[in-house]
């Protein structure tokens, strides 16, 4: 059967001594951190991988939107860069865990918070495509985090990425993050 681009995508990222991204720092934002590591294997498809000699294991699926209007969908699909190219040399993995009072809160207020408030997806759209994104949930999947995000760029937009999660993290829906490692990753 053949994979639609709507199709949830389980991704494994594993710690540990092999795989093709090295890991530069990882920060603790908020909450409990992550151990060091050497190196990220991301890995697609369902398939939990051996965890033998390994480190931590985050596992989470891309899934349908829940906040993007068709108006920001359209925008962003006009917009985004894929993943995997040559010069996306930087990538990030910020797992993220919302508190309680957020998951209380009803779709639209959630909403409200998101973007009328917090300009998420308008912020964000300024730094499409120089940051390539892919955002998996977690929280279903009983998980440590609710969201791993994933993010890639070429060297020279190292700057431009701090700025925006600057920026990201300034506004009310970040008062709902209570737990956040930010893990900076390099290849060649
Ligand atoms: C590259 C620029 C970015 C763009 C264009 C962007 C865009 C979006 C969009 C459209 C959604 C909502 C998807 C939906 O409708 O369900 C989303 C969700 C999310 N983004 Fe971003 N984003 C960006 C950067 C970031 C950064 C830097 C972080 C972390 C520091 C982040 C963390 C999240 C999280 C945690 C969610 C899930 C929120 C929830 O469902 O409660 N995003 N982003």
């Amino acid at each position: 059967m053949n994979r639609s681009e709507n199709d949830p995508l389980f991704v494994s990222f594993l710690a540990g001594s092999i795989g093709q991204w090295k890991i530069d720092r990882i920060s603790t934002v908020i909450g409990e951190g992550l151990e060091a590591a050497e190196r990220l294997r991301v890995i697609e498809g369902s398939q939990v991988p051996d965890t033998t000699n390994s480190g931590w294991l985050l596992l989470g699926s891309t899934s349908n939107t829940r906040y993007s209007t068709r108006a920001e969908v359209d925008e962003m699909k006009a917009k985004q860069a894929s993943l995997g190219r040559e010069e996306t040399t930087r990538a990030a993995l910020i797992p993220i865990r919302k508190s309680a009072a957020w998951w209380e809160l009803a779709q639209d207020e959630r909403r409200a918070i998101f973007e009328d408030h917090s300009r998420h997806i308008s912020i964000g759209v300024e730094y499409v495509p120089a940051i390539a994104r892919r955002l998996h949930h977690c929280r279903e999947l009983r998980g440590p985090f609710d969201f791993l995000t994933w993010f890639e760029y070429a060297p020279q937009y190292a700057d431009v990425f701090e700025k925006l999660v600057h920026r990201l993290r300034a506004t009310k829906e970040w008062d709902y993050v209570d737990r956040e490692v930010d893990i900076r990753l390099s290849r060649r």
